[in-house]
């Protein structure tokens, strides 16, 4: 097709294939969502809603819901309908991305689509920050560009200790780069950054509706920066493009926190529980992890998916990524969800021992 950029045709499609399960532990959400009464309040709104009329331009009034709950200047404060979409914009707006190695596949997915140039610091060993790689990275670069850091990581559950990510910050601001801190996943970790980018134009933060609160359906996502940088990024994003039922949602869990710190310590809990007892497994490794989801190493990915898949339980394949060799990534579900997983997990190692068995025995 001649009308479209040759290296768009050449593009692998996004690494996420959908699969129908009982118990579904492979994209990270929450298992629990908006509590029963906040539903029906929400239903109440919705019905309430003139659907005919289009939502504000940049979703001006859950920008000042989120600079209050925040405590973040409001020009600074850019909401999109999932932080995918703000990085997306974001990549755009640079002119190299710099990232980690393994991360979250969306910036260079993007990076890719765009034809940005892309550069990525393998993590050391045990899945630690590499800072002197990045330090290099950030001083070498041609010119400056967007540096994305999920803190917690993902996909492995690793969390980089504010001190030595501070190094990096005050990189970044040395040689002009803009460092996002993409925290996905902060509420399920020991501390969070906000509080070191506040002021500091190089800093910016990225937070989402997807994960703790449990709304990853609604697809939304927030950018705490700059004014200069909300700025660009706001100019990036499709006018009118955060839904209304949208926006009613997030509104109302704003309203409720509460829920949000709840179903977090469950699943804080819980992670725990599912990582010492996955500890005893004979054949696995379990990683620590900072968020709502388990790393784990496997002698087999393909197998260990496709048996939990056989008893009904849906996790992510990580083997595609370079170094992640065997990796699952299993989401903490409820406790009887995740009471089920261990269940085959363990299903699945005598099976392992019991094929070995007759193999020795042939
Ligand atoms: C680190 C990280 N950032 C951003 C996102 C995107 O979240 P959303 O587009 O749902 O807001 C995810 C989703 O898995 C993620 O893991």
């Amino acid at each position: 097709m001649k009308a479209i950029k040759p290296h768009l045709l050449a593009l692998p499609d996004y690494p996420y294939t959908a699969r129908q399960a009982l118990i579904k532990l492979d994209q990270n959400e929450s298992p629990y969502g908006l509590p029963p009464e906040l539903k029906a309040e929400l239903a109440a709104r919705l019905e309430a809603l003139p659907l005919n009329r289009y939502p504000e331009m940049h979703a001006e009034r859950l920008v000042e819901r989120i600079a209050d709950f925040e405590g973040w200047p409001a020009s600074g404060v850019v909401v999109g309908p999932g932080s995918n979409t703000l990085i997306a914009a974001l990549v755009t707006a640079a002119l190299r991305v710099l990232d980690v190695q393994p991360s979250f596949v969306h910036y260079k997915h993007v990076a890719d689509l765009l034809g940005t140039p892309y550069r990525a610091v393998p993590l050391e060993e045990g899945f630690k920050l590499p800072v002197e790689g990045l330090l290099a990275a950030l001083e070498e670069a041609e010119t400056p560009g967007v540096f994305f850091l999920p803190n917690p990581h993902t996909p492995t559950g690793a969390f980089f200790v504010p001190e030595r990510v501070q190094v990096l910050c005050e990189a970044a601001a040395r040689h002009d780069w803009l460092m996002v801190l993409d925290e996905a996943y902060y509420q399920f970790a020991p501390s969070d950054l906000k509080r070191q980018a506040l002021g500091q134009p190089h800093l910016a933060v990225l937070r989402t509706f997807s994960k703790a609160w449990g709304l990853a359906g609604a697809r939304a996502g927030y950018l705490l920066a700059s004014d200069e940088a909300a700025r660009v990024v706001r100019h990036l994003m499709p006018p009118f493009g955060v839904p209304a039922p949208t926006v009613l949602a997030v509104e109302l869990a704003l309203e409720h926190p509460g829920y949000v710190t709840e179903a977090v310590e469950k699943v804080r809990r819980e992670r725990e529980r599912v990582y010492l007892e996955l500890k005893a497994h004979p054949s696995w490794t379990v990683y620590p992890s900072h968020t709502n989801f388990l790393l784990v190493r496997t002698p087999d990915a393909a197998a260990a998916f496709e048996g939990l898949l056989k008893r009904g339980i849906l996790v992510r394949r990580q083997d595609h990524i370079p170094g992640l060799e065997g990796a699952i990534r299993v989401t903490i579900g409820t406790p009887v969800e995740n009471d089920a997983f261990l269940q085959a997990a363990f299903e699945l190692a005598k099976e392992e021992k019991e094929g070995e068995g007759a193999a020795s025995e042939d």
